[in-house]
């Protein structure tokens, strides 16, 4: 009988449990090929008596395909792990002195051995199968398929478990792994024994879990599942779900070899920022710490339980980056004993731990909790705090200011401690809770240390708290964190990924050009309220043949079929950009009408371009020499280091401006940053009320 499966609501409503999903008994991909890790030896095999040259660890079933057989399959899907259900992939294998009969989709070929397809044995036990199928189902076109290439016509098994049904279920197994694999639910699954075998959700109730993804109907090779109730509605369902389904392969396929999101959500960048010198360190001086390791990703996933498991800010989100630690006993504050489920920590949290040099793991759950019940971002906690940390050590501030809080770097249990006097509402902590603004400009304004020093080191810009990203060495980053119209927010960073880590943006001409593109490709995921790590976290593995890698054209695809399935709207790269654009002006027109959409609010403070200290500029002195030599021409022998650091900040601050000029010019604005009346009219937004905000900064055509 065809199976009806009942979704109760869409895939957007609601969280899921922590650790719900922790029924799953997940398969590994664990051997070469079709995106499973990659095994380097290559061994000589005999499939059909011809010799061939496989990789060790392929899946038998791959293998004599390559070499040109054919072998018929029922239970196989690509993406999906061997299942070794239906037994018609059997082949015989001649391994150490031994025949045997095996299933080549699941048989792993380890060693050298002699494979034939279709034995006489072979032919005999697909025959037999065949008949069976047949007997079972009919009128299935699947079985149909299968008995016609077995030569099997009429079957000995007809009888009253014979199910007419042409949509019937086969007992493949596809639908369940695929919830599993795809969704990381088990929603779908069998139930019953021997005859009474069926696909259901569990006791036959509408599983609340169950999102509705259709995986499990895109997988079954008969067309047994029907979903029903789809509450979004989509103009085209089928083409919703072959974009969710590239997502769901790749993710399946793929992520185990590139991030590792499902084990260890975005924490795992953390341990690639420490490497690429990009990771915050004591206040952005620099880019990586020995103790970072310990706060790695892979200590929270094998430490903290369930950190390793999928658990998914969405429900059925085939990436489940979201991770949580339960049972987590607190050592502070007002639930101080009580144990508590940590929701995160997520690379920002990490990140911004190692900016105060604080590399406890226990410290960054705590401090993860904390700030997150009393409602306070962890990036602008730890930016603002690592900025206090760096005044302390200055002598700007003392413990006559911090009420007796020795707050140097790495000062884990005082950090702990300001943040609830935060939530308080009394002590030191209520001036830091004011930002890094705030206590700078107060600070400047109280005569408390160098003015210049102050700006330098302030890590804001438009008033909001820098993300969790080293931007000195990259200068794509940072007019992408600082030109960004809300401020440098976390979602501007992955600028740092294609410029420092991928080396995909060599030239100032690509740099420009990418603060044009990205932002607006950026503001359309936030307008159609999509998640964008499905976009550049895992790549398509032929991304590199693409033409402009660094936009993932694939994936960039993949989104507009959505959108196209979703409204029935043709939509492109130039129409995406129109969509972003005309908002994205429109919020810059705000943003001047705030005082804050202008050339003076988009620059940044000097430690996001370059070494402030002389100390931050001698932890680099070779790179940064070099480019002193390699750059501007200049022999760094025998200058002080004060010198130097006084020609690269001109250098890098010049820098910065023509790639402001460059962005401005290619997004229609001013020199002063300001939206042209040309551009918002270009844009079909010149509406008077918006005219007006920018009127009065207009300049006189060039
Ligand atoms: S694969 Fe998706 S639609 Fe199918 S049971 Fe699982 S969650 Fe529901
Ligand atoms: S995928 Fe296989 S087991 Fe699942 S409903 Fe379809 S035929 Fe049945
Ligand atoms: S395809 Fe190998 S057992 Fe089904």
């Amino acid at each position: 009988m065809p199976v009806q499966l009942r979704s109760e609501r869409s895939p957007c409503a609601g969280r899921r449990a922590a650790g719900a999903s922790g029924c799953c008994v997940r398969r590994e991909w664990d051997v070469a090929g079709g995106g499973e890790v990659a095994m380097a030896d290559k061994i000589s095999i005999v499939v059909n008596g011809k010799a061939v040259e496989v990789r060790k660890g392929v899946r038998l079933l791959d293998a004599v395909r390559e070499a040109g057989a054919s072998v018929p399959t029922l239970c196989r899907h690509k993406d999906l792990m061997p299942l070794g259900s239906c037994r018609l992939c059997l082949c015989e294998v001649e391994c150490e002195g031994r025949t045997e009969l095996v299933t080549a989709c699941d048989y792993v070929v380890e060693g050298p051995l002699a494979v034939v397809t279709d034995s006489a044995e072979v032919v005999r036990h697909r025959k037999t199968l065949a008949e069976l199928y047949l007997g079972r189902w009919p009128n299935v076109p699947a079985v149909k398929a299968i008995a016609r290439r077995a030569g099997v016509s009429e079957s000995r098994f007809v009888g009253e478990f014979t199910d007419p049904e042409p949509k019937s279920c086969i007992l493949c197994g596809r639908c369940a792994a695929a919830c599993e694999e795809f969704v990381l639910e088990c929603i779908v699954g069998f139930a019953g024994r021997g005859m009474e075998r069926h696909v259901a959700m569990p006791f036959h109730q509408v599983d609340p879990h169950c999102i509705g993804c259709t995986s499990c109907a895109h997988v079954c090779p008969t067309g047994a599942i029907e979903i029903v109730d789809d509450l979004n509605r989509p103009v085209d369902p089928r083409k919703i779900q072959s974009a969710g389904m590239r997502v769901n392969a790749e993710l399946a396929t793929l992520d185990k070899s590139q991030c590792r999101m499902r084990e260890m959500g975005t924490l795992n960048i953390l341990q690639v920022m420490d490497k690429y010198d990009l990771l915050p360190v004591h206040n952005f001086q620099y880019g990586c710490h020995p103790d970072a390791k310990k706060i790695y990703g892979t200590v929270f996933r094998d430490q903290y339980p369930p950190q390793g498991l999928a658990d998914g800010c969405w429900p059925g989100c085939s990436m489940a980056c979201a991770k949580t630690a339960d049972g987590f006993e607190l050592k502070t504050g007002p639930y101080k004993g009580q144990r508590v489920t940590v929701d995160g920590p997520e690379y920002e949290t990490g990140g911004g731990c190692a900016n105060m040099g604080c590399f406890d793991p226990h410290f960054v759950l705590e401090f993860n909790f904390y700030c997150d019940t009393y409602g306070i971002d962890t990036i602008s906690a730890s930016t603002v705090v690592a900025f206090v940390m760096e005044a302390f050590e200055a002598g700007i501030i003392t413990t006559h200011d911090t009420g007796g809080l020795v707050l140097k770097f790495g000062a884990c249990d005082e950090t702990l401690e300001m943040l609830h006097q935060m939530a308080r509402g009394k002590g030191f902590g209520v001036l830091v809770g004011q930002g890094v603004r705030w206590l700078k400009e107060r600070w400047i304004e109280e005569g408390r240390g160098d003015p210049q020093f102050l700006r330098d080191i302030g890590m804001e810009a438009k008033g909001l708290e820098y993300s969790q990203y080293v931007s000195k060495e990259s200068l794509a980053q940072q007019c992408g964190y600082t030109m960004a119209i809300k401020g440098p927010q976390h979602d501007e960073a992955w600028l740092i990924f294609m410029d420092m880590v991928n080396n995909q943006l060599p030239t100032f001409e690509l740099k420009a050009e990418a603060l044009y593109y990205f932002p607006l490709w950026r503001t359309w995921f936030g307008l159609m309220g999509l998640c964008k790590l499905l976009w550049n976290d895992v790549v398509p593995a032929d991304n590199y043949k693409e033409k402009e890698p660094h936009k993932i054209p694939g994936h960039v695809r993949n989104y507009f079929k959505y959108f196209e399935g979703m409204t029935g709207i043709p939509l492109d790269e130039g129409k995406m950009l129109d969509q972003s654009a005309r908002v994205y002006n429109l919020q810059r027109c705000m943003s001047y009408m705030l005082g804050k959409g202008t050339r003076e609010a988009d620059l940044p403070p000097y430690r996001a371009v370059g070494p402030v200290t002389a100390k931050e500029y001698e932890s680099r002195a070779e790179r940064y020499d070099k480019q002193l030599r390699e750059l501007l021409g200049i022999d760094p022998t025998g200058m002080s280091t004060a010198e130097k650091m006084a020609r690269l900040r001109a250098h890098r601050e010049e820098q910065y401006g023509k790639t402001m000029d460059v962005v401005y010019r290619r997004r229609g604005w001013n020199r002063n940053g300001v939206p042209t009346l040309a551009r918002l009219k270009e844009l079909g937004i010149d509406l008077p009320e918006i005219v007006a905000l920018v009127a009065d900064a207009q300049e006189p055509e060039a």
